[in-house]
C-alpha cells in the first residue's frame, strides 16, 4: 500500500515538472540516487525561486524559507557522495553555504538577505547543471 501511494505521488509529480519529493531531512543521508537528492531540492526551492522578487514574505513564506534552508543544507552535503570531481564538490559546498545564509536571513527576517540568498542558490543550481548534468 505504501509503495502504491508513493508510486502515485511520483506519477502525479512527473506531470508538472520535476517529481515532488519530501524525504524526511534525517533520512536524506540514506538516499542512494542523485536524482532523488535533486528532487528534494527542487520540491522546496522551485516555489521559492518564483517568489524571490517579492518585497516582503508572509509567515507561511518565511516558514517555507527556513524549511528549505534546513533541507538544502542536508541535500548539498549528500550531493558530494555522487562526486564528479573537485569542481563539482566545490559547487555542492557553495550551495551548502548559501543555504546557511538563507537560514540566517530567516533568523533575522531580513527580506533582502533572503532574496539575495535565493538568487545565489538559483545561480549555483544552474552553474552545476550547465557543467555536470
Ligand atoms: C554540485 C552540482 C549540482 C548542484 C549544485 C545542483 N544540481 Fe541538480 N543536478 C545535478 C546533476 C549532475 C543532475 C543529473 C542527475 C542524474 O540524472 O543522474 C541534476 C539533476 C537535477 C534535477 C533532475 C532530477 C531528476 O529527477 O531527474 C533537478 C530537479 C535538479 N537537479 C534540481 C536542482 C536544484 C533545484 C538545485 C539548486 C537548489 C540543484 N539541482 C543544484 C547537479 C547539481
Amino acid at each position: 500500500m505504501r509503495r502504491l501511494v508513493i508510486g502515485l505521488f511520483v506519477v502525479a509529480g512527473v506531470a508538472c515538472g520535476p517529481p515532488m519529493r519530501n524525504t524526511p531531512v534525517e533520512e536524506i543521508p540514506k538516499l542512494t540516487k542523485l536524482p532523488e537528492v535533486m528532487d528534494n531540492q527542487s520540491t522546496v526551492m522551485d516555489p521559492l525561486f518564483k517568489k524571490m522578487d517579492q518585497s516582503a514574505f508572509n509567515d507561511d513564506e518565511w516558514a517555507a524559507i527556513t524549511a528549505a534552508s534546513t533541507r538544502v543544507q542536508a541535500t548539498s552535503l549528500k550531493i558530494k557522495d555522487f562526486s564528479k570531481g573537485p569542481e563539482f564538490d566545490a559547487l555542492a559546498v557553495k550551495l551548502n553555504q548559501q543555504a546557511t545564509v538563507l537560514g540566517n536571513a530567516y533568523a533575522s527576517k531580513d527580506v533582502n538577505a533572503a532574496r539575495q540568498a535565493l538568487a545565489d542558490m538559483k545561480a549555483t543550481c544552474k552553474e552545476c547543471h550547465k557543467k555536470f548534468r
